[in-house]
């Protein structure tokens, strides 16, 4: 079976590499690995490929940065010769990026089966535009791979046929428990005992100019409380650039490997962000976690791990924090199969599933 395997940023490298490795164990499996080139910085990319043993990528698209309908457009423009000429038995699409969607609607036309990793997650937000991706990928996917349950009653609720949906556990898990030893080496670089632990990227909070503004003063008032450690995505520092914004007092870092990141999360008092994957991270690490949005599409975090939706209402920040150091924050369990074994599982349904014919309609 000819595997091929898209990523183009940040958030699909740690949740590919487990799959690659399972499939590495199978000896009937041939791979090929596409880079759209979405993200193309040395720390959003090559580090995580050589960080979490990545082979180097077959075909790089170098799509990089534009609008979404430009991005998107530019994957699949690029990608379908590639499609065509490797033709793949199945193709493989991480999370719900840009480069997601675009792969999965070019394998959708060329008949060319599409199996979707971290599927059925919903924020029910059409404002943000990872919910049009996972919308629009899941609808188009032949396999559809849940991390969580609540994926699964998503999709069965949008008229999903059953037989597609496997619900696998979280495959970015599995790279966590994989390097966590290493991340527990890593020195502590004159950290602090306790900080704050922040990342904030998404459009809705970055790229208006009062919004950015009101997050970054309420983290300088936090930090007067507890010191706060900020790697910052280029996204963001750029905007800090063009509305003015004086953060010198805050401890701003340049976007990190993951195993460093891994380190600084797993020692954080409290981690603050608008990120997906490390609400998920933080819930599996027993971190307390509040998350600048009001919603999320990783409901499990917020009903079973340490999450806390604090929306815009910055003014709770102190309160929540002042709890977690009194000892006093979520402690959170663990959701079912985020055990490190997620990639075994999608592997093993990949090779049972492999004839499922992609005519079969919903
Ligand atoms: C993308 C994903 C988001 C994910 C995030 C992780 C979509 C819709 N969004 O958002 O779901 O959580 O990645 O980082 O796919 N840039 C660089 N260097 C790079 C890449 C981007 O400087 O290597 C800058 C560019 O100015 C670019 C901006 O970051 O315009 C945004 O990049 P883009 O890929 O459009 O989206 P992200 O915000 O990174």
């Amino acid at each position: 079976m000819h595997i091929l395997h898209v990523v183009g940023a940040r958030p699909n490298f740690m949740k590919a590499a487990p799959v690659i490795r399972a499939l590495e164990k199978w000896p009937e499996a041939r791979q090929t690995l596409v880079h759209t080139g979405q993200h193309y910085d040395r720390n959003l990319s090559d580090v995580f490929f050589s960080q979490l043993n990545l082979p180097e990528a077959d075909v790089n698209l170098e799509v990089g940065s534009g609008s979404h309908a430009w991005q998107t457009a530019e994957v699949m423009t690029r990608f379908e010769p590639v499609a065509l000429e490797r033709k793949p038995d199945v193709v493989v699409v991480y999370g719900d990026v840009n480069s997601t969607v675009a792969a999965a609607l070019v394998c959708s036309k060329l008949l060319i089966r599409v199996a979707h990793v971290e599927a059925g997650l919903r924020s029910f937000d059409r404002a943000m535009p990872e919910e049009i991706n996972r919308i629009v990928t899941d609808r188009l996917a032949d396999m559809l791979f849940t991390p969580s349950e609540d994926g699964d009653s998503n999709l069965q609720r949008e008229g999903i046929p059953l037989e597609k949906i496997h619900f696998v556990g979280n495959v970015m898990i599995d790279s966590l428990v994989r390097l966590l030893p290493l991340a527990a080496q890593c020195p502590k670089n004159g950290l602090p005992e306790r900080y704050a632990l922040v990342t904030l990227h998404r459009p809705s909070n970055v790229d208006d100019g009062a919004s950015l503004r009101g997050i970054l003063e309420a983290l300088l008032e936090l930090n007067e409380q507890l010191e706060v450690v900020f790697p910052v995505h280029p996204r963001t520092r750029q905007r800090i650039g063009q509305f003015g914004i004086n953060v010198e007092k805050l401890r701003l870092l340049d976007p990190l490997p993951y195993i460093e990141f891994l380190a600084l999360q797993r020692r954080a008092a409290v981690v603050i962000t608008d990120s997906g994957g490390i609400q998920e991270e933080t819930t599996y690490l027993g971190v307390p976690c509040l998350t600048l949005r009001s919603n999320t599409e990783r409901p499990v975090t917020v009903s079973l791990g340490t999450n806390v939706l604090i929306g815009q209402d910055l003014g709770r920040i102190p309160s929540e924090v002042s709890k977690i150091l009194d000892g006093k924050g979520k402690k959170g369990t663990l959701p079912p199969l985020w055990d490190g074994h997620a990639a075994e599982r999608i592997v093993k349904a990949l090779y049972c599933h492999r004839d499922v014919s992609f005519t079969q309609t919903d």
